[in-house]
């Protein structure tokens, strides 16, 4: 008995040490932690369990008969984060690079499955070198299982992939499709081919970093919702965004106890300027409203325009979708739409409630815009925000012109609750635009022409420059003081706490992509 114990240990033994002691040095000279690291950093203490420790690869060609190691590359298994089930998959860079074979991929299949069944979030660490190379097709067919996976479970359970090393080729596709991408800077890239063919092909001079790192995938990409230093960094982040997640769709967000007691915020009172055309920070909008240090935003660097992200209001998870006057005035772009229309469906699939915080003075005009489709993009987000049946609330707090009022959660495609602050302007264009085409020939003819224009300017503004032609329709249910949004809203939502909506019947829609 006591020799057969024995050789268990010296299996796990070995299998703990993934690719040897010099490839862990290797490893953490890179200032990358080891993938049982990161699962041990990750995980509440001692909550690990592992499957499939003992796997190894089938492949007998290019001499891999004689290189085994146990676990394949990937340490795969269950534990918890505070408090909460998740699955967890980590590529081991240090067994063949982490690279993916046949065996790799059945152990990250075997727990995305499982996460499926039972019902709770699965997070991906990955960090590989690509298909394992010996293992040609088997390896790409690893890969398609994973990806179809992937798909199955979009919607079902959060699916969350944490970037730490290289992620190249068909690799990033399962990335690709699932929640939300975070990367560490300065370690980690992302890429469909390299810098080598890009060269090849394009005869563009690349690095890796430029070519596919963290900066690049949040700022100019959107392929990466989050950045963070280092691996422990990233991985607080994991922590943090599954923390307003719940745990299915099937499931709401766990509610955190928070006393409440500050449902008047006086500081939001002077943030929109007297001046409309001056800018202000709507993240200063987005502070005032939730409980305090609770919004975790996501893209942050990409399509600054519009604001996404999660936050707590009396400690229930929200998700934010809202126009940032500070950059090009917050008008809404490819970019932007293709962004706030992301994260809709997100909050809609795992049923977080929505608020959607409005100022906006249209869509982004010019060929580069209509070129890359702002028509169909942008029908992105009317579409997302149309069809989302999670709690929507509205604060317009200056501009809502034109389409764009539409298109941010009014009243017409669905929203539950539809305030404005009596700074708000819903209408068809600004005071200046409109009074320039409807009064052209009395402004043209008068006498001096830049006199009229701010005459019809100013009696245009008077008339349509206001909340109150929406409310006495009904559009807008209430035109509130700004100090007492968080009351309102703390309100407005408990009571939208049981909202129901049976979707019509029928395979699926057919967003505009
Ligand atoms: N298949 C099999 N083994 C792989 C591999 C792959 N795709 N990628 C890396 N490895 C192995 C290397 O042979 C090396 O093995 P060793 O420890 O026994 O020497 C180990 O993983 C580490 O790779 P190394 O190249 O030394 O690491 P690096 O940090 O310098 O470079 C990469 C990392 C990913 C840039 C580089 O390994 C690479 O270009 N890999 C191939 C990528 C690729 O084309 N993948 C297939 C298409 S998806």
């Amino acid at each position: 008995m006591d020799s057969k114990i024995k050789k268990l240990e010296e299996r796990l033994k070995l299998a703990h040490l993934g690719g040897g002691e010099k490839r862990i040095e290797k490893q953490h000279a890179k200032k990358k932690l080891t993938a049982r690291e990161r699962i041990t950093y990750f995980l509440d203490e001692g909550s690990f369990e592992e499957m499939g420790v003992l796997v190894t690869h089938r492949t007998t060609s290019f001499g891999m008969d004689k290189q085994i190691f146990y676990g394949d590359g990937v340490v795969t298994g269950y534990g918890t984060v505070n408090g909460r089930l998740v699955y967890v998959y980590a590529q081991d860079f240090t067994v063949f690079g982490g690279a993916l074979s046949e065996t790799h991929a059945e152990k990250i299949c075997k727990v995305m499955d499982l996460a499926v069944k039972v019902g709770a979030p699965i997070i991906g660490l990955n960090d590989s070198g690509g298909a394992r190379i010996q293992e040609g097709v088997k390896s790409l067919g690893g890969y398609a299982d994973i990806f179809f996976r992937n798909v199955q479970a979009s919607g079902v359970v959060p699916q969350l992939s944490a970037i730490m090393g290289p992620c190249a080729g068909g690799a990033v596709y399962s990335p690709a499709i699932t929640d939300f991408i975070l990367m560490v800077e300065q370690t980690s890239y992302m890429f469909v081919t390299g810098p080598n063919v890009v060269k090849t092909v394009t005869n563009e001079e690349v690095t890796s970093e430029e070519l596919g790192g963290a900066r690049a995938h949040a700022a100019k990409s959107g392929v990466a919702h989050k950045t963070s230093p280092n691996d422990a960094a990233c991985l607080d982040d994991v922590k943090t965004l599954l923390s307003y997640l719940p745990q299915s769709n099937k499931e709401k967000p766990k509610k955190l106890p928070y006393e409440l007691g500050d449902e008047i915020r006086e500081e939001l009172k002077a943030i929109v300027p007297e001046n409309p055309n001056k800018p202000y920070d709507m993240q200063d909008v987005i502070r005032g409203i939730i409980d305090r240090d609770s919004f975790y935003e996501i893209h942050k660097d990409y399509a600054e325009n519009i604001i996404v992200g999660f936050a707590r209001l009396g400690g229930r998870s929200i998700g934010i979708v809202a126009n940032q006057p500070m950059f090009l005035a917050g008008v809404l772009g490819v970019k932007s739409s293709t962004k706030a229309a992301r994260f809709t469906r997100f909050c809609d699939a795992f049923n977080i409630p929505l608020l959607v915080l409005v100022d906006v003075p249209g869509f982004l005009p010019g060929t580069d815009q209509e070129w890359s489709g702002i028509i169909t993009n942008g029908a992105k987000l009317l579409y997302a925000l149309s069809e989302a049946t999670v709690p929507r609330i509205t604060v317009i707090t200056r501009k809502a012109y034109g389409g764009a009022y539409d298109v941010m959660n009014s009243k017409h495609i669905g929203a539950d609750f539809n305030y404005a602050w009596p700074t708000a302007e819903i209408a068809v264009m600004g005071a200046k635009g409109a009074s320039e085409i409807i009064f052209r020939r009395e402004i043209a003819a008068a006498e001096d022409p830049a006199a009229k224009l701010k005459e019809k300017e100013a009696e245009y503004s008077d008339k349509f420059a206001n909340p109150y032609r929406a409310a006495r329709r009904g559009f807008i249910d209430e035109v509130i003081l700004p100090e007492t949004t968080r009351r309102k809203l703390l309100k407005s939502f408990a009571m939208l706490e049981k909202k129901h909506v049976d979707p019509p019947k029928r395979k699926h829609g057919n967003i505009p992509l």
